[in-house]
């Protein structure tokens, strides 16, 4: 039996349809909610809402990619025409690869902004006129870039420090309709899209895990449980926090992976 009990309660997670998101849809699953998942792709859609049904009754989930604020605001309408308000929003859907801002175009630039900070914003305008009033969660997924350089994540850096201004804004701008805004910062988790693209080897991988204080990577789990506890009764008074879940990384060992990009991409620059 999990600790939460979420059940009657209606939960979007965007970009919910792998990895750290994917974890998160599951656990609130799990505690019962009705569950709805979104992201581009249908097939990862149809993937994801049939395993989430091993977990809960009510699973819905639609394609939208969170740059078209269009398909974006008829999904959203879809889930609360089927369940109403919606109590529980997460909002992660996000874009990332290594490349040094010199290299790097400036749509290439421009697409992790629009994925990362305009797509939140979307998400968040999407929302809004659906949350319920009082008591509503909104939970942006940060990243350590938000507040530390790192070489070769220009745009990473830039779009996630955006998102945790957003988060600040919206928790000021929402804090009287009683809906509550948080963000979640997850450190390197294991077996995940992100590690794949940062930390591509097996020698990264182990200079991560010698980089985090704790000494492990983390995984989905440990992210899902922290959001389930900010969208929760018990996290009634905090708003406008962006919760490190990274086993210390963040304090400075995440650095680790700027200097990883740093030797691969200048050598590869140089050559
Ligand atoms: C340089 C690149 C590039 C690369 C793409 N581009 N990959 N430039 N190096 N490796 C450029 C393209 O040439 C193009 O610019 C522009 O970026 C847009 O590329 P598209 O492929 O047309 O974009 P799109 O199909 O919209 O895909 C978006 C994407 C893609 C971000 C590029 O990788 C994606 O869909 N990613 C989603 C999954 C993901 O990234 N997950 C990891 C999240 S982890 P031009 O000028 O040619 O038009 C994370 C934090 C991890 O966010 C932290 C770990 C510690
Ligand atoms: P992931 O598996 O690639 O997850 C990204 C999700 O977002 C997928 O469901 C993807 O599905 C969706 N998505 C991507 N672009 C989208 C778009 N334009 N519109 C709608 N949906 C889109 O990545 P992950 O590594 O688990 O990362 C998840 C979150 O955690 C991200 O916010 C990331 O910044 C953050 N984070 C990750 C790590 C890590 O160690 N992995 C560390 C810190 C922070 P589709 O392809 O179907 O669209």
């Amino acid at each position: 039996m999990p600790p939460w009990n979420y059940s009657n309660q209606n939960v979007l997670v965007v970009g919910g349809t792998s990895g750290i998101n994917r974890g998160i849809a599951e656990a609130f699953a799990a505690a019962g909610a009705r569950v709805a998942v979104a992201s581009r792709q249908q097939e990862k859609v149809d993937h994801t809402v049939a395993a989430l049904k091993e977990l809960t009754t009510d699973v819905m989930g639609f394609c939208a990619d969170v740059r078209e604020p269009q398909a974006l605001n008829s999904g959203v309408q879809s889930v609360h025409q089927a369940w109403g308000e919606l109590d529980v929003v997460i909002s992660g859907a996000a874009g990332n690869f290594p490349a040094l801002a010199t290299q790097m175009s400036a749509n290439a630039f421009k697409s992790v902004v629009d994925i990362d900070l305009l797509g939140s914003f979307h998400v968040a305008q999407a929302a809004y006129p659906v949350l319920r009033k009082p008591g509503a969660s909104l939970i942006h997924i940060s990243a350590p870039q938000a507040h530390l350089a790192m070489i070769g994540q220009a745009h990473v850096c830039a779009a996630k420090a955006g998102v945790d201004m957003l988060t600040r804004t919206l928790a000021l701008e929402w804090a009287d309709q009683g809906i509550r805004v948080n963000g979640v910062l997850p450190g390197p988790i294991d077996d995940t899209e992100g590690m794949r693209r940062l930390a591509p080897l097996p020698e990264h991988r182990q200079a991560v895990i010698q980089s985090v204080p704790v000494g492990r990577l983390g995984a989905p789990a440990d992210i899902a449980r922290a959001c389930l506890f900010l969208a929760s009764e018990q996290a009634a008074f905090i708003t406008g926090a962006v919760l490190p879940v990274d086993g210390g990384w963040s304090l400075g060992g995440a650095a680790t992976i700027g200097a990883v990009l740093g030797e691969s991409l200048k050598s590869s620059s140089d050559s």
